[in-house]
């Protein structure tokens, strides 16, 4: 059986672009990763996620466990089958959600005891628990169970946090035993803290995981302090494993995150932003529900080759839009994940040709002149 693998093909200053092979395939790195939520990436199906590039998908503990259950969807052949995405997965463990969507939550040192936020039911989670949904989900890499406070939070309240973290990580690690082809991600806390992040990625090199994760970023600190972060995060982590900033971002995010060593990436911009209007281009954020587009026949972007771009004009946009059409969220979205994948295969080439400073000084020059 194919073993899970990092390969690093070539460096440029802190950005790496290499390949995990995964007995579902192989993800290309840096790579980006739809957030498919609730076993689908809404508005698109799955093989038209695939045709936008995407290696990977993202699918979360806390919602498939509340609806439709992960003992049901084990039933049914587990998520690849359930939602028709043969490729990998990587799922959240649920506990970062638990504490932004659910109601009443009660921390111990065992877990976490909350209410629903779709009927109130009440559930509970630990290492142990969520180890077991992910595995009934049949995911390829799974999260280690943690928790963060949002920022600023105190030192103090970070620093209980994330060693509180640490020991759920040993249990992520023991719980989830030795399953070949799939891989365990450790995840760095510590919040702005550059002692508590090398604490917290002292403790995680010690289990030993396949791959390492950024956490308890992107959760209200402002770009300038999270790059502030990751310019020394990133090289507390093992060189030789994956890294993945969870929860980012913006494409000006990610290009700095990338210049600063990080791999992976998942965010729900792209596809949120695509049902409430707005497209993320190669010139910034344009917002179709603006009246300027009414009677615009161009295209969104004249050089996008998706078929957003292609067949329809911002004419058309504005009004399925203003009209509430689903067609609306289905061509955004679709544009906005062909624009990010193609964001990320332009930061592969750039680092494999060693022009990386090059690609991102246009990158920038391209938003700044805007939309035009
Ligand atoms: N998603 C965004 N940030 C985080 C984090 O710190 N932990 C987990 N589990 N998921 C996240
Ligand atoms: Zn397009």
């Amino acid at each position: 059986m194919t073993r899970f693998r990092f390969q690093v093909a070539a460096t440029d200053g802190k950005a790496r672009t290499g390949a995990i092979t995964t007995p579902r395939g192989e993800i290309r790195t840096p790579a980006f990763m739809p957030v498919g939520t609730a076993a689908t990436v809404k508005a698109m199906m799955p093989e038209n996620v695939r045709a936008t590039g995407a290696d990977i998908l993202l699918g979360n503990t806390y919602h498939l466990m509340l609806r439709p259950g992960a003992e049901r969807v084990a039933k049914l052949g587990g998520l690849h089958r359930f939602m028709n995405w043969d490729r990998p997965i990587l799922t959240d463990s649920g506990g970062f959600q638990v504490m932004s969507l659910s109601d009443l939550r009660k921390l111990t040192e065992e877990g976490v005891r909350f209410k629903s936020h779709i009927d109130g039911s009440e559930h509970f989670l630990s290492p142990e628990r969520s180890m077991e949904i992910q595995k009934l989900l049949g995911s390829d890499i799974v999260m280690c169970f943690d928790e963060c406070p949002a920022l600023p939070a105190d030192r103090p309240r970070i620093e209980e946090s994330m060693r509180l973290s640490m020991r759920w990580a040993q249990r992520s690690r023991d719980a989830f035993g030795d399953r070949p082809g799939h891989a365990l991600f450790g995840i760095q806390q510590g919040g702005l803290e550059e002692d508590l992040r090398a604490e917290s990625a002292e403790a995680l090199r010690g289990i030993e995981f396949d791959g390492y994760a950024v956490g308890g970023l992107a959760v209200g600190e402002g770009q300038e302090a999270m790059f502030g972060c990751l310019d020394y995060a990133p090289g507390q982590l093992p060189q030789e494993k994956p890294r993945y900033l969870m929860g980012v971002g913006k494409p000006d995010d990610i290009v700095g995150a990338v210049q600063r060593g990080i791999d992976m990436f998942d965010c729900v911009l792209p596809s949120r932003s695509g049902r409430t209007g707005q497209a993320q281009t190669r010139f910034g954020q344009v917002n179709l529900r603006n009246a300027r587009h009414a009677e615009d026949p161009r295209p969104l972007d004249p050089d996008c080759t998706c078929p957003c771009c292609t067949n329809y004009s911002r004419a058309y946009l504005h009004h399925v839009h203003k009209s509430q059409e689903i067609i609306a969220a289905m061509l955004l979205t679709w544009h906005n994940l062909h624009y990010y994948q193609e964001l990320m295969q332009g930061l592969r080439d750039a680092i494999a040709a060693g022009s990386l400073d090059a690609f991102v000084a246009a990158f920038h020059a391209r938003r700044a002149e805007g939309d035009m």
